[in-house]
């Protein structure tokens, strides 16, 4: 089964967003396999977005993810990946459709709430580079056959 790993932002962790963006994603019928409240260091944000270095918004995304505290997760399900970027919305707030996370509570394209994982190798990174292997957890959860 899939996996991905996303981010609430410090900006969705101050405007206290975390219950509402678990939420989605549980009642979608993804299951939690990992989940950690933490400051993210230089390092790991350096590593986070290593494939933006050189871009104009560089600087701005690293002292952003890095100012506050984060709650990173990582999801499981049938095509996990693709369907949570669908319920997370485009990058820039006013192009993301109504009903995605972004359309409805961000306001700003640098301050857009969520982070998540575009690729399968993406996704397995950055897994990596905030949790052990250890720290996921592997459950039944009998809901599974009914979605
Ligand atoms: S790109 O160039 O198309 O790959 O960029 P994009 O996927 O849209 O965005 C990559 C991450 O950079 C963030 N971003 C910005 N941050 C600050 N300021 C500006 N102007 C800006 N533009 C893009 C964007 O939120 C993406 O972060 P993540 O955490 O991956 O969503």
């Amino acid at each position: 089964m899939e996996k991905t790993f996303l981010m609430v932002k410090p900006d969705g962790v101050q405007r206290g967003l975390i219950g509402e963006i678990v939420s989605r994603f549980e009642r979608k019928g993804f299951r939690l396999v990992a989940a950690k409240f933490l400051q993210v260091s230089q390092t790991q944000a350096e590593a986070h977005y290593a494939e933006h270095l050189g871009k104009p918004f560089y600087d701005n995304l690293i002292r952003f993810i890095t100012s506050g505290p984060v709650f990173a997760m990582v999801w499981q399900g049938d095509r996990v990946i693709v369907q949570s970027r669908a319920m997370i919305g485009k990058t820039d707030s006013l192009e993301a459709a109504p009903g995605t996370i972004r359309s409805d509570f961000a306001v700003h394209t640098n301050l857009n709430l969520i982070h998540g994982s575009d690729s399968p190798e993406s996704a397995e990174r950055e897994i990596a580079n905030y949790f052990k292997p250890e720290e996921l957890v592997d459950y039944t959860k009998n809901i599974e056959q009914w979605i």
